[in-house]
């Protein structure tokens, strides 16, 4: 079974697949928005404060727990675990975040399907096909059905190509245009009328917002959501680094890239919002809250694009096809999660693995297409903000009190002969242990009760 496991070739292959996981809708699209509708630079602050001390260091309980067992999820945990009951933990928590893995799959192919529809309607217009272009951006179940299966087969042949050939080839393609283009649209976007007044409201706190139970645990969710953290993907792309790694600089590393493109993507969305409005376009309810944010980028950005003439059409263009792409490389670590366990535990082909799992997924979002209103936000919900930080909080149980310190060590000491002098040694093992579960369990509390 060693034998036929991949690998990621280069240091740039993995950072760029793991940096692609991570950025995704959650980061252009959720996390602007979200904080747009949470007190905005208050909601970055938290944001920012939980993405570096928890967010991070429960990324680097799967990074190493996945390198060390060079395996899928289940099997890490098992592995790593001295008892029965242990074991048994362990292989249900592995069960649930690959569950977990693919309901989170099953409402992003939706979305990520508006995305390349809206990609596709802006082509359309330009090309004068007006009717094809409304058929593109109106909600309808053929639409959606057509765009959300062309997306998963799109994500299934990628992933049928394997490690290095599918995911780290495409991820270290996709990723840099991303990044270049998200880049030229926050430059575009600052030079409108308007602009300022988004970005004052992304960048003063309003200190009072800033504690308040309800944002924390949107935060909270924000930040494990964008980093893919709880549902076995960055351990299943940990078990594929090279053991000559060094694994926190790694992590550092995905962390610092994904926080930095999220962070960037307010620089687009927050302005773009008030740029809108300037326009005439509704971004506020009635009651003064910010429109729901699905709406957010479907109804006001493509206004916004259109009241920008015929440079509209091309930042539109640009825009979908990013968020497209970001998609995509999200995506792809979320099928990997329940293909790797299939093929490690069941000796499955990784094509047919690939296509019946990716056959479910598929089936699973058209209940959801079907039962939109009752479902769609309720996975979001179930998946993001509860099932992830409570399996994010299983993993570290299990790195800080289950997994062998002196294995540990061992593992650390692979790509990084002199670990036990730095001070990632000195923190890490205590932090995950102790502060990350409580701190964890504290939000959560507060926000039953609060
Ligand atoms: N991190 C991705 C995003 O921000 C979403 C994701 C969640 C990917 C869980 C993989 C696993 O969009």
């Amino acid at each position: 079974m060693a034998a036929a496991r991949g690998e990621f070739t280069s240091r740039f292959g993995f950072v760029m697949a793991a940096a692609g996981s991570a950025v995704g809708l959650g980061n252009i699209w959720g996390f602007p928005t979200q904080a747009a509708s949470n007190g905005g630079a208050a909601f970055l602050l938290v944001y920012l404060a939980l993405a570096f001390s928890l967010a991070y260091p429960a990324l680097m309980a799967e990074l190493i727990l996945g390198r060390h067992a060079h395996a899928n999820a289940v099997n890490a945990l098992r592995l790593i675990s001295p008892g029965t009951l242990l074991r048994r933990i362990g292989v249900s928590t592995g069960v649930i975040g690959l569950c977990v893995a693919s309901l989170i799959l099953s409402f992003y192919a939706i979305v990520a399907g508006w995305m390349i529809a809206f990609c596709l309607a802006s082509i359309a217009g330009l090309l004068g096909l007006e009717g094809f272009a409304q058929w593109l951006t109106s909600f309808g179940a053929p639409r959606n059905i057509t765009f959300m299966l062309l997306f998963m087969t799109l994500t299934i042949g990628i992933i049928s190509e394997g490690v290095s050939e599918g995911i780290e080839r495409w991820s270290a393609r996709l990723m840099p245009a991303l990044l270049v283009t998200l880049v030229l649209l926050v430059g575009y976007v600052l030079t409108l009328d308007g602009a300022m007044e988004g970005l004052k409201v992304y960048l003063l706190p309003d200190f009072e917002r800033a504690l308040s139970p309800k944002l924390i645990i949107a935060a909270l969710g924000a930040a494990f959501f964008s980093l893919s953290l709880g549902v076995g993907t960055m351990l299943i792309y940990g078990s594929y680094i090279s053991d000559k790694e060094n694994l926190p600089l790694l992590g550092g590393m995905v962390t610092l890239v994904d926080i930095s493109i999220a962070v960037l993507a307010g620089f687009l969305v927050l302005p773009a919002m008030y740029v809108a409005l300037h326009n005439g376009v509704e971004i506020f309810t009635a009651g003064g809250t910010l429109i729901s944010e699905d709406t957010l980028i479907f109804t006001v950005l493509p206004e916004l694009f259109s009241t920008m003439g015929t440079a509209g059409i091309i930042v539109s263009i640009t825009f979908f096809f990013l968020m497209s792409i970001a998609a995509l490389t999200s995506s792809i670590s979320m099928l990997e999660v329940p293909v790797a366990y299939t093929i490690e535990e069941h000796g499955v082909s990784r094509k047919k693995a690939v296509w019946v799992i990716g056959g479910i997924i598929a089936a699973i979002s058209t209940v959801i297409l079907f039962n939109f209103a009752q479902l769609f936000g309720l996975v979001i919900a179930f998946t993001t903000r509860y099932s992830q930080p409570l399996l994010g909080f299983m993993f570290c149980l299990y790195a800080g009190w289950v997994f062998n310190r002196n294995t540990l060590l061992q593992e650390l000491r692979k790509g990084n002969p002199q670990v036990e002098q730095g001070l990632f040694w000195k923190i890490w093992p205590w932090y995950v242990k102790l502060v990350c579960p409580l701190i964890i369990l504290a939000i959560f509390a507060q926000s039953l009760w609060g």
